[in-house]
């Protein structure tokens, strides 16, 4: 059996905190890791850091890839994901997707025979989990101690930072209005793991408390792909908005993450994201070294 990466919880705490130290000793090094190994990309969303990340990925660990739109695939013209996914194992090694449905990307995985990868669906974003949390390492050892705020549209970046925080034992505050909280099952997975790792999960809809003492405030667009832009959410999500107010509110030392691409002027205040205090860059930039190791974890050549 294949290993995947579907969602965060796919791989342990060992495995994740391992990877991120990986990532960090291994920033910028190139090997044979995936020499010989073919990628697909198949994309139906747009993509910038994911699809030229993992592509450079591949590149410097010696492996090929191709980017496979949806739509110029048989599968747009209603080829069944099962096929598609039988058929692309006998030539690919493995495969990351970034499509809608979660369970779409499941039936993939079921049938194929080469490892996947989930570039971000509507429910979760895994691999940009993977790159915040080796960001927030990157300044505090003891993860046990840090206390992030995630801010607006309760989305599926939301759902996996929550994951990987209540997963590695962080402390993260989910501050969104009520009505556009993460899902149910969302919070369930997430508490079920902050029982085992000490996490500490909280979720409100105050943002001014929520963000006192916070050592990183995190937010992402209001409309994630897919989605209509109503315009009674922009005026639910105003209060959430990170500007140079509500920063004021956190620790001094506290940073501004975003996964970006960001709407300057929405969730976040342009003298914010272009501030002193954000990271946003150095967190996307962090897309490439973490899905290095994550490729070369899943379907990397031994000792190479
Ligand atoms: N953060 C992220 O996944 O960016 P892209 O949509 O550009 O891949
Ligand atoms: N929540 C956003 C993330 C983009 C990287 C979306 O799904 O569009």
């Amino acid at each position: 059996m294949p290993r995947h990466f579907l969602k965060v919880t796919d791989l342990d705490r060992e495995e994740i905190l391992s990877l991120i130290d990986a990532a960090k000793a291994n920033r910028g090094e190139q090997s044979a890791a995936l020499a010989g190994k073919n990628l697909g990309l198949i994309f139906s969303k747009p993509s910038t850091r994911t699809r030229v990340s993992f592509t450079v990925a591949a590149y410097h660990l010696g492996g090929h890839c191709m980017f496979l739109s949806e739509s110029e695939l048989q599968l747009g013209r209603g080829e069944t994901i099962e096929d598609t996914a039988r058929i692309l194992s006998g030539y690919l090694d493995g495969v990351i997707i970034r499509t809608f449905s979660q369970r779409d990307l499941e039936t993939f995985a079921a049938s194929a025979s080469v490892p996947v990868i989930n570039g971000l669906t509507d429910e979760r974003h895994p691999c940009q989990a993977l790159s915040d949390l080796m960001t927030i390492s990157e300044f505090y050892d003891d993860l046990s101690g840090v206390k992030l705020v995630y801010l607006g549209d309760g989305n599926n970046v939301a759902v996996s930072l929550m994951n990987i925080c209540a997963l590695v034992g962080a402390r993260v505050a989910i501050c969104t209005p009520e009505d556009l909280a993460c899902p149910e099952w969302a919070l369930a997975e997430a508490r079920g793991l902050a029982a085992a790792s000490g996490a500490r999960i909280e979720t409100t809809t105050d943002p001014e408390s929520a963000v006192a003492g916070a050592d990183f405030l995190y937010t992402d667009v209001w409309f994630s792909m897919g989605q209509q832009k109503v315009p009674e959410k922009k005026i639910r999500l105003q209060p959430y908005q990170i500007n140079r107010k509500l920063l004021s509110l956190a620790k001094p030392s506290c940073r501004v993450m975003h996964c970006l691409p960001a709407h300057r002027g929405e969730e976040i205040e342009a003298a914010v994201m272009d501030g002193p205090q954000s990271i946003v860059f150095r967190q996307a930039e962090n897309r490439l070294h973490a899905q290095k190791e994550l490729l070369k974890l899943l379907m990397g050549n031994a000792q190479a």
